[in-house]
């Protein structure tokens, strides 16, 4: 496996290959990731990885300056499930500039849901992604449904932009207990590790209520926050929505269950298709 660090000597690495499908990532990789480059594997003529912590998609009170930087047991994880090559740039290589162009998407799909909690948090994932997509020369790129939202935003962006790139969704990853695993889930200690199942169990039995039939999301919503608040949570969103533009379903739309929460100090989010 070929690490590089640098613009050009990710051009030259590229050049034997016609067409590279690509895992974005921030680096901290746990077996979710490592599930997205095994998908994207046989997709294309080499598997590229990006580690990249995107200082441009964290707030001012977000965790950018401890988001845990591994890049040694990353690169280590990635050459064991078969990646080929790995794109780690410094700040001052992919950023060399303040990046003033940005990508803004439309308020839609962008200022709802994840976007009504983090001001900001999709022009830096688009902006950024939109960089890493063109400098590997993405084909093929695979997103985790972990980040349900984000995924949505991605495919649209690539659609409306008309770049000529496969997206892919990577079906979402858990510990035996049903948390989602992700990195930040570090952050929890011992007794909160114990309890954060208990996110995807709200989502499950939403999931339950919605294949009975019942209609009233709002009232399935609302319960969840109070039944989440009266476990200690402190709960930004449970919403059902419709899969395709994360809207208000109508009856007979393909569903998502999506919510947020904070469990002490770690913000978790999860999500389940119905
Ligand atoms: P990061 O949080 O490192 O996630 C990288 C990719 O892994 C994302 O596509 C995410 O959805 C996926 N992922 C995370 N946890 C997962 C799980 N449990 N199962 C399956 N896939 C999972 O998402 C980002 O980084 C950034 O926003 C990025 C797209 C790299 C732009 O900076």
């Amino acid at each position: 496996m070929h690490i590089v660090h640098t613009l050009p000597a990710l051009a030259e690495a590229l050049k034997p290959f016609r067409h590279p499908a690509v895992v974005p990532t921030m680096g901290n990789l746990h077996d979710g990731h490592l599930a997205l480059v095994r998908q994207a594997k046989p997709l294309g003529d080499v598997t590229v990885a990006t580690i990249f912590v995107n200082r441009l998609q964290f707030g001012p009170k977000d965790d950018f300056d401890t988001y845990p930087r591994t890049l040694a047991a990353d690169c280590a994880q990635l050459e064991a499930a078969g990646c080929d090559l790995v794109f780690a740039p410094s700040e001052q290589e992919f950023y060399p500039q303040p990046q003033v162009f940005r990508i803004a998407p439309p308020p839609a799909l962008a200022d709802v849901l994840e976007g009504a909690f983090r001001p900001g948090f999709f022009t830096g994932v688009c902006t950024v992604v939109m960089k890493l997509l063109a400098c590997t020369q993405a084909r093929t790129a695979v997103f985790g449904k972990k980040d349900y939202q984000q995924l949505m935003v991605i495919r649209h962006m690539v659609r409306q932009f008309n770049m000529p790139i496969d997206i892919r969704g990577g079906d979402t990853q858990r510990a035996p207990d049903g948390l989602a695993m992700s990195s930040r889930n570090g952050y929890l200690s011992a007794t909160e590790r114990a309890q954060a199942s208990e996110l995807h169990a709200c989502l499950q039995a939403i999931a339950q209520a919605l294949r009975l039939g019942q209609h009233d999301f709002s009232a399935l919503e609302a319960q969840a926050m109070d039944t989440l608040r009266a476990k200690g949570w402190q709960p930004d969103y449970v919403a059902v929505r419709r899969q395709a533009d994360l809207q208000a379903p109508e009856p007979g739309d393909a569903m998502v269950v999506l919510a947020a929460a904070r469990l002490g100090g770690t913000r978790l989010i999860d999500n389940l298709e119905i």
